[in-house]
């Protein structure tokens, strides 16, 4: 399919046409920032082309009338079962960052994973509205940091946790290194000139004042982004262990998700130490290039631990029948991290929300072009493996 060019929401139909508006907007380095992937980048390709591999038998004569896709995920009901992953620096896309994902993801009625490495501070995200919640730790050397970040995300009314455990170290993000958006940044002035002709860009940025990590800055920074972000390198905990990741769940004592889950064995684990639910990813393909894509994974995992917890699906989601196919092959829900960032680079929490519905009405209408009314009636009679013609001539 030619790749469209939008000049505004109203033309985007698809989540690539908002790629496509997002990259228009975005100085091109920012743009690589949220669009890239680790090395070669064949994992972050992977996770789209996998879904292609199975194509969809739909069953015929079925009252699709009306459909219902509410759900729960993660002890908390959701109006449908695609999710905000959590993603940090958000506010580099759009100067309302995460206030503007929460205020669509509320509206939307889903979950919002808010990072660690957020640019506001989880209270300000939960004063955003009555949505459900998520907040996303990292195994940090300091147990002190995520001990506080507990007691305030459950003072602020955040009702599920979630680990990330794909990330002990970062992943060799060869466009960033070339622009110099690694931790800390290090911008040279060909990336400070190309950020300068988008000026629309560079004056929200200008006018909303300094970037900061908040939940990452050390005591006595004078609250800016690189005192963050060298945190954040610094407290990453290489040696970070599944005991530790138990005491967190522990000390929550609420619904907890592992995120970054790609084998069966570490699936069992994380329900040996209790955890409610795994996320099956591999970071959007922006650690370790060469890993599979969670959707080849996916069986595997699910019916080895799919009746002790929630199994998520995460990365390569850019069509509803995308989400579709997660759950005929065992996921609860999905969760979307690239989608909504275009969205918001797009057009602000308006972008988000386009996503958002976009993602939504083709989740509907796949469903009832398969003969499915409820998103708990689907199973994996939905799938057929695709044929070499079928994988000759993929959708996009
Ligand atoms: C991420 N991701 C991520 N994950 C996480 O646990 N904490 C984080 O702070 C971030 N930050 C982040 C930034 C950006 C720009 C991207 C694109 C991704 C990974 C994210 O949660 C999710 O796993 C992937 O984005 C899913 O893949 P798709 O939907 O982008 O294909």
């Amino acid at each position: 399919m030619k790749e469209s060019c939008p000049r505004n929401l109203s033309e985007c139909y698809s989540i690539l046409d908002l790629r496509a508006l997002a990259r228009r907007r975005l100085p091109a380095p920012v743009f690589d920032y949220l669009d890239g992937g680790a090395e070669t980048e064949w994992s972050a390709r992977r996770n789209l082309s996998a879904f292609n591999d199975v194509t969809l038998i739909p069953q015929a004569l079925v009252d699709v009338s009306s459909v219902r896709t509410d759900t729960e995920v993660l002890g908390q009901k959701v109006s449908w079962p695609v999710f905000c992953a959590p993603t940090g620096g958000s506010r580099l896309y759009h100067p309302e960052g995460e206030l503007a994902v929460a205020r669509a993801a509320a509206r939307s009625g889903t979950l919002y994973g808010l990072s660690v490495a957020a640019t506001h501070d989880l209270e300000s995200v939960s004063a955003q509205g009555q949505g459900p919640r998520l907040f996303q730790l990292l195994g940090f050397k300091d147990a002190e940091i995520n001990r506080t970040l507990i007691e305030r995300c459950r003072a602020a009314g955040y009702r599920a946790l979630c680990l990330t455990v794909d990330a002990a170290v970062r992943g060799k993000r060869e466009r960033e290194l070339r622009n110099g958006m690694g931790i800390p940044p290090r911008l040279s002035w060909a990336t400070v000139a190309q950020c300068m002709v988008r000026p629309g860009w560079f004056w929200g940025q200008a006018r909303r004042g300094v970037f900061r990590m908040h939940h990452l800055e050390p005591e006595d920074a004078s609250g800016e982004l690189v005192a963050g972000t060298r945190q954040l390198a610094a407290q990453l905990d290489p040696r970070f262990s599944w005991s530790d990741a138990e005491k967190l769940i522990q000390l929550w004592n609420g619904p907890f998700a592992i995120k970054g889950i790609l084998s069966v064995g570490d699936a069992r684990r994380a329900a040996d130490i209790g955890a409610t639910a795994v996320i099956v990813s591999n970071h959007g393909g922006r650690q370790l290039d060469g890993v599979p894509a969670p959707f080849d994974v996916l069986p595997e995992i699910a019916s080895a631990v799919g009746d002790r917890v929630e199994v998520i699906l995460d990365g390569g989601i850019r069509r509803g029948a995308h989400a579709l196919k997660a759950l005929a092959r065992g996921a609860k829900a999905c969760s979307i991290g690239r989608p909504y960032l275009y969205g918001l680079a797009a057009g602000g929490e308006a972008g988000v929300t386009k996503a958002l519905d976009i993602l939504k009405s083709e989740l509907i209408v796949a469903l009832q072009l398969c003969g499915r009314a409820h998103v708990g009636a689907i199973d994996s009679a939905l799938l057929r493996t695709a044929s070499s013609v079928e994988l000759a001539r993929p959708p996009s």
